[in-house]
């Protein structure tokens, strides 16, 4: 179904420019809106691991793919991870048919031998670098984070961020064995109706976010 409640006309960019089929640009981009409330249709892990298989090339800092992936399925875990969820958020955790918990793993070094086998040496380096780790995890794990919404999208899937939440509640809650740290949780699935999305709110001009030197 189509949820988009803007005239789409107001959006478009100039056809000639784009790469992708503007059907594409609109199931990436233009139509694909953050969803509050789905339908109880399952998310099966095959979806999300079509997902994660486009999103992996997207790239990160030194190729340190630092993105983890909690799935939040059962009623129980469910039910742990929206205690931990601000107010307006918790009954949409509740309710969606898969919830995921993206999140940052600072142990990423532990990796790099596979990951940077240009750089031989590259996991010692960072294993006793503890404070460069975790920067470099948050930054590339959120950049991989756009792509996971990104990728949902392109396997037929809608998708709601939420930040609102008490990060350090959900990492004792979930990652007290792994280290991970949460840096967003998204609601997955296929949006009830058009009440499923607030109104759409404006973008800015690309003249009000981009400059030249
Ligand atoms: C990092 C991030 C955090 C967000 N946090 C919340 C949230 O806590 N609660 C909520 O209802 N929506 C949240 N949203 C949804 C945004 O409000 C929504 O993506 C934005 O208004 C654009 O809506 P649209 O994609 O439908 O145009 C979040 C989105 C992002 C990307």
């Amino acid at each position: 179904m189509t949820i988009d409640t803007q005239d789409l006309t107001t959006l478009d960019v100039d056809a000639s420019v784009l790469a992708v089929d503007g059907t594409v640009a609109d199931l990436l981009f233009r139509s694909a809106r953050s969803v509050n409330t789905f339908t109880d249709e399952p998310v099966a892990d095959e979806q999300v691991q079509a997902a994660y298989d486009l999103l992996r090339w997207g790239p990160t800092a030194m190729n340190a793919s630092p993105l983890r992936l909690l799935l939040v399925r059962s009623e129980d875990a469910r039910e742990r991870l929206a205690g931990h969820m601000s107010e307006g958020n918790r009954d949409r955790v509740l309710a969606a048919p898969l919830t995921i918990v993206a999140a940052a793993d600072t142990d990423f070094h532990e990796h790099l031998g596979t990951l940077v086998p240009h750089l031989p040496g590259a996991r010692d380096r960072f294993a006793g670098d503890p404070q460069a780790r975790a920067g470099m995890a948050r930054t590339s794990a959120l950049i991989q984070i756009g792509y996971l919404i990104v990728a949902l999208r392109a396997v037929g899937l809608h998708v709601g961020p939420m930040g609102g939440m008490d990060t350090a509640g959900i990492d004792a809650e979930f990652f007290a064995e792994n280290g991970w740290t949460a840096l967003l949780v998204l609601n997955v699935g296929q949006p009830s109706g058009p009440d499923a999305v607030r109104p759409r709110a404006p973008r800015l001009e690309y003249s009000d976010v981009a400059t030249e030197v």
